[in-house]
């Protein structure tokens, strides 16, 4: 640390310099993210809000209401208005309290929880940090193999997992089949639809023909949706809703030290930023379902375009016909290893998968961004302007 402060102006140019390192949404160059530009309003509202400390909710009545909205709201959308749950970091920390719930409430010896190998690694943090066994089963067409469940389950079985909206394609695992035979065992599930939340009830909305994954299958325990991915709120903001109180009630703890009097909400951080429930709750309004359901009608439009214009590259393999705006591609001629690496030397972020190479069309991609990308695909795989 200086001895001394510097001044503002210094500091400022300072950071204008070093952050110019970073890559922006502007740029055009990132496809490889689930998060975007938050919403103007959602940015301007969090920075009004900045002080509030929610980890000491009894100071912040006002803002809990808030947060009560939001989850009757997002409950709403997801066919059940009186969910339980709290606005938390993301999809991450939703995750984790899922199972950390699942596995209080059940009590059973050795616990086990069991997902496709597709689901997010999230799970894996989960498993370790709660000392659950995973039983992991391989993916049938990039989705959770619903036919292995049953000899999956086992008397230690308390939980199965869910996506809708992979991370590595955007797909929907076949979750009222998994809820078919999960009432059959009275397992319940866990839906991680962090990506699909803000998604695919506004697709459906639209006319698309998608699967239910939501609280209309009985057997849905919980539900993972983040406001910081398609719901364009600022980061970090997630959302964990459970059917039941009682869920929330299994990893709520007093504590005597907080001085707003009332016991902390059951998350995991401690501090954490009110300001992420507020600007939620003005994004929510704002939007409203015709908000929401522009964006992703619009994302998906440009998803569709991208698709048609990839499968039109000679030596370009699509893995499969994008759900929602999340694509995969390959190249028949290049290692993805070595795709991948040519994309990154353009400047280019991108997700790589074991299998293909990855694509989110959030609401930071235009028409000219797709343009530019695909003619330096084009050039890539032709491998002009070679630089390895
Ligand atoms: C399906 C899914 N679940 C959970 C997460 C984790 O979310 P976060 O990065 O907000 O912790 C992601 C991240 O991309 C995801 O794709």
């Amino acid at each position: 640390m200086n001895v001394k402060g510097i001044s503002r102006n210094r500091i400022l140019n300072s950071l204008s310099r070093r952050l110019s390192e970073d890559l922006n949404f502007e740029s055009g160059k990132i496809f490889g993210s689930m998060c975007t530009e938050p919403h103007n309003f959602a940015r301007s509202v969090y920075s009004a809000y900045l002080e509030k400390n929610i980890g000491d909710p009894g100071l912040l009545r006002g803002t809990l209401d808030l947060e009560r909205d939001c989850i009757r709201i997002i409950g709403t959308l997801l066919s059940h208005s009186k969910a339980s749950g709290h606005i938390v970091s993301g999809g991450t920390e939703a995750n984790v309290m899922a199972l950390w719930s699942a596995r209080n409430e059940s009590r059973k010896e050795k616990p086990e929880v069991i997902l496709s190998s597709l689901a997010h690694h999230s799970f894996k943090k989960a498993g370790d940090l709660l000392g659950l066994r995973l039983v992991v089963i391989p993916p049938d067409k990039h989705r959770f193999d619903a036919s292995k469940i049953s000899n999956a389950i086992t008397s230690h079985t308390i939980l199965m997992i869910g996506t809708a909206g992979s991370t590595d394609l955007g797909l929907i695992d076949p979750i009222q089949e998994m809820s078919e035979i999960s009432s059959r065992f009275q397992i319940p599930i866990h839906v991680d639809a962090s990506f699909g939340g803000f998604v695919i009830p506004f697709l459906k909305a639209r006319g698309s023909d998608l699967p239910d994954f939501d609280f209309r299958l009985k057997a849905v325990r919980s539900i993972t949706i983040d406001p910081h991915k398609m719901g364009m709120a600022p980061i970090p903001s997630g959302a964990l809703l459970f059917r039941n109180r009682r869920a929330l009630d299994t990893i709520s703890y007093d504590t005597d030290y907080l001085s707003g009097g009332l016991k902390p909400r059951g998350t995991i951080l401690g501090t954490s930023p009110g300001a992420s429930i507020v600007s939620v709750w003005s994004l929510l309004n704002l939007m409203g379902q015709e908000g929401y359901k522009k964006t992703a009608r619009s994302c998906m439009r440009l998803t569709e375009y991208l698709y048609q214009r990839l499968t039109g590259i000679d030596g370009v393999v699509v893995i499969s016909k994008p759900e929602m705006n999340v694509l995969g591609f390959r190249s028949s001629r290049i290692k993805i290893s070595v795709l991948s690496r040519r994309l990154r030397n353009k400047g280019y972020a991108i997700s790589t998968f074991p299998t293909h190479l990855r694509l989110v069309i959030m609401p930071h991609v235009t028409r000219s961004h797709v343009e530019l990308f695909i003619e330096t695909l084009v050039g890539v795989l032709a491998n002009k302007g070679r630089s390895n």
